[in-house]
């Protein structure tokens, strides 16, 4: 396969990425995490996240060219997280950027990390049909958008109101005394649990919007348990985590399946690190299937945070000709969605 070779830089959160990638094809797709050094924390501590990436920076962009066996000469383009995500975290891969696009001579792209996630389901599954439904799930964000270009025209449906996804993932994680983040223990534990063992809330199921709301279905788990320990009884976490998950990709997939029906749209693409998730997975493909709806999830390890989704993103950028980013691109860590190149 031919196209560009761009070089892709993720730092929004706890993730040191980088990623190669010519066109639609993933050459390499290197990350370290800081994840243990912020466990103990319940959550991802700001200033410990941007001193692992200025460490891990050098070593994991050396360790992906390595992988992929090209040259950073070789390179059409850099491409960097701008935002959204921790400032501090962002300015050490904006800058890593920035050296590289300045020392090679090459153009910059600074993209939105959102849209990234989209744009990375293109290196499994080909290019995107125009327009899709993209249902967003992150640590920070759920968002429902049509996308007639992930390359820059991005409509937001309908995002949450309080609470992200997998925000209520990583409380309830913590309720249940499971490691942070909470996503991989609850898939892990629900798979030995009953998902109708407890029906807890699914917030604005019936409100007619494509909005949506996790904080009041955290709260009613916490409560949920805090009554059981009050009794002096266990807390069964494999029902817990199998019907809480059971509750989470109920109101994710119908929303995402009417975001579809209602704007008319054949494809839907789910992105971010809660796409991982087993359950929301499977049903996601059998309500698409029931809609007559084409579904394409990225593999799990596309899914959360990673280079090789803002090499993808960039590659698309460079392929569609679009003029490249200044090189004093500034970090933003409320970049709105809507912003998909930064200039
Ligand atoms: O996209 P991501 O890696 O980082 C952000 O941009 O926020 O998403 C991280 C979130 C965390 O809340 C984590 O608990 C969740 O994705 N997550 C999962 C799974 N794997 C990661 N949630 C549910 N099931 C999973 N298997
Ligand atoms: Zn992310």
């Amino acid at each position: 396969m031919s196209g560009p070779l761009v070089l892709g830089i993720e730092t929004s959160c706890d993730e040191t990425g980088a990623g190669l990638v010519r066109g639609r094809e993933l050459l390499a797709d290197s990350v370290a995490t800081s994840m243990d050094e912020h466990s103990r924390f319940g959550g991802v501590v700001p200033e410990v996240a941007s001193r692992a990436h200025l460490e891990a920076m050098v070593p994991v962009l050396d360790a992906a060219f390595a992988r992929a066996g090209v040259k950073p000469s070789e390179i059409d383009a850099v491409a960097v997280t701008a935002g959204p995500g921790l400032a501090g975290a962002l300015l050490v891969g904006v800058a890593a950027a920035k050296a590289y696009a300045y020392g090679l001579g090459k153009p910059l792209y600074g993209v939105n990390h959102l849209a990234a996630h989209v744009a990375v389901d293109q290196l499994e599954h080909g290019p995107l049909p125009s327009p899709c439904v993209a249902l967003l799930v992150s640590g920070g964000h759920s968002s429902l958008l049509e996308v007639p270009d992930v390359t820059g025209i991005v409509k937001p449906l309908g995002a949450t109101i309080d609470d992200a996804a997998g925000e209520a993932y990583d409380k309830v994680a913590r309720v249940l005394g499971l490691p942070f983040p909470g996503g991989p223990p609850i898939d892990k534990a629900a798979a030995d649990g009953n998902p109708e063992a407890i029906r807890f809330p699914r917030a604005k199921y019936h409100d007619g919007t494509l909005d949506f709301s996790f904080a009041g279905l955290k709260t009613a788990v916490a409560r949920w348990a805090e009554a059981r320990r009050d009794a002096g009884e266990d807390v069964p976490v494999a029902d817990v985590a199998a019907s809480f998950q059971e509750a989470v990709a109920d109101v994710l997939t119908r929303k995402a399946v009417d975001a579809c029906k209602r704007n008319g749209v054949g494809d839907l693409v789910i992105g971010g690190g809660v796409a991982a998730n087993s359950r929301l997975r499977a049903m996601a493909a059998a309500r698409c299937e029931a809609s007559g709806i084409r579904l394409r999830v990225p593999r799990p390890g596309l899914c959360t945070d990673n280079g090789a989704m803002v090499a993808a993103l960039g590659a698309s950028m460079v392929a569609a000709e679009l003029p490249p980013s200044p090189l004093d691109v500034p970090a933003d860590s409320s970049l709105p969605i809507t912003d998909v190149l930064v200039r």
